[in-house]
């Protein structure tokens, strides 16, 4: 690994969160990585710097997450009703596991997160002020008040769910290339309360526009050093639920064993039910964004030929016959070394998007907008993964220039940002238990 050339840092500093390098020095490269992270030693340089308490403003108790995640019978489900905000949070970014493994990493929430730092943070910007999730308590914190007194108890005003990144929290392991990290989070998080938000009966709708993130956030982003990355209306309470969302029957429980597998990512050669596949494809249908595609490498599933498969516009396509594994111990190379054991999976995702029309649309934005796409899709895949009782692991190991070219994308114009491998979880060192409030 090279040091960061501090054009990234430089960049951070002057405001602008995602800089053209980062493409670079971060997707196509992990340039951006500083040598201390194999040491787990802070990263030098301006980026490490910052603290991020907790907001001081009022308290509010949130109400206790239900066990299970179903629409209210009868009334329309909405956001003014204690118990599903607290399932909505609880479920799309809450602390749901403690792992006690002595030099582990303690707390684990609803969304995957490098090395568990998770740098985002959830908001509801609702008529009377915008509210800060705090986990750890399973409590709201006020962050500020209405922008007018009259507009406080206004029900045609929309709520939404806001989602900022703490660069610096990420940064002080990651360095330069805490943007990355922090983007595939933040999609990843947007894909979470999309999906439990249909469980539970409410419409929501993602938007990926810059300028009314900005304005969600402008009373209290900055001070908070945080940078907006995405959002989602949430409601109004009479909107008819989202019915293209794939929903296991017991969404909750499976959420609540969600997991990534051991720090070595080498799970039991064991074949995955012969529904992953239809699974996956169910459940990316109802992703929030489209603009993707999900390439299957597929090992080791009940029924289903070893092979190369294709999701996109909907449709899942076999395009390449035979064992991947010579495709998968090309791409997935850190270093040289191949990340996962990858003879043991059932098959890994690799979703791309379509970099070049959006950076030609969307300039540096283009990074956040294509994040949260792929980062959504990401997200459902592991709960896919859950559900069939299996691993997945987010591994940022792969080497991008490679995938677009073995998995055949237009060259210059899709980029991988996505790499998830799926396999049946070993019995491992840890011990997690769950998180009840
Ligand atoms: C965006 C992102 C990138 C990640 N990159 C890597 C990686 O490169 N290598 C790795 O071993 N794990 C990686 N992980 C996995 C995390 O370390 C893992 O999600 C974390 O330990 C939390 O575990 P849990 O999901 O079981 O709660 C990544 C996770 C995310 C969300």
């Amino acid at each position: 690994m090279t040091r960061p050339t501090g054009a990234i840092a430089g960049n951070l500093v002057n405001g602008s969160p995602f800089p053209a390098a980062l493409w670079s020095e971060a997707v196509y490269s992990r340039r951006a990585i500083p040598d201390t992270l194999a040491t787990g030693a802070p990263a030098p340089g301006p980026a490490g710097a910052g603290q991020d308490p907790l907001p001081d403003g009022p308290r509010l108790p949130l109400a206790a997450p239900p066990l299970r995640l179903a629409p209210s019978p009868g009334s329309p489900a909405a956001l003014a009703d204690p118990v599903v905000l607290a399932a909505l949070l609880h479920y799309s970014y809450g602390l749901l596991q403690h792992d006690l493994t002595p030099g582990g990493w303690p707390l684990h929430r609803a969304v995957a997160s490098a090395r568990c730092r998770y740098p985002s943070e959830l908001t509801l910007v609702t008529p009377a002020g915008a509210y800060r999730f705090d986990p750890l308590h399973h409590q709201l914190a006020s962050l500020c008040g209405p922008v007018r007194d009259d507009m406080a108890d206004d029900p045609a005003t929309p709520r939404f769910l806001v989602i900022t990144s703490r660069f610096a929290r990420t940064a002080r392991l990651y360095g330069d290339y805490a943007p990355r990290l922090c983007a595939q989070e933040a999609g990843m998080l947007l894909g979470a309360v999309h999906l439990v938000a249909a469980a539970l009966g409410l419409r929501s709708r993602p938007g990926l526009g810059l300028e009314p993130l900005r304005r969600l956030c402008a009373r209290w982003s900055a001070a908070a050093e945080e940078h907006p990355m995405g959002y989602l209306e949430i409601g109004p309470s009479a909107a008819r639920p989202d019915r293209r969302a794939w929903l296991p029957p017991d969404l909750a429980a499976v959420l609540r064993s969600r997991h990534s597998g051991a720090a070595v990512f080498d799970p039991a050669p064991v074949a995955a039910p012969r529904a992953l596949l239809p699974h996956i494809g169910a459940s990316l249908a109802g992703a929030p964004f489209t603009g993707f595609s999900c390439h299957l490498l597929v090992r080791n599933v009940d029924g289903t030929a070893p092979g190369h498969y294709v999701h996109s516009g909907n449709r899942l396509r076999r395009v390449r016959d035979g064992d991947p594994i010579a495709m998968l111990e090309r791409i997935g190379q850190t270093e040289g070394r191949v990340s996962v054991n990858f003879r043991a999976t059932a098959c890994t995702a690799y979703l791309a998007v379509r970099r070049g029309a959006a950076v030609a649309e969307h300039g540096e934005d283009a990074f956040r907008r294509l994040h949260l796409v792929a980062g959504a899709a990401a997200h459902l895949l592991c709960v896919v993964a859950a559900h069939h009782g299996l691993s997945a692991r987010v591994h940022n190991g792969y080497d991008a220039a490679g995938a677009e070219r073995l998995l055949g994308l237009a060259p210059g114009e899709e980029t991988v940002l996505f790499q998830v491998a799926l396999g049946a979880a070993r019995p491992g060192a840890a011990f997690r238990i769950p998180v009840v409030f």
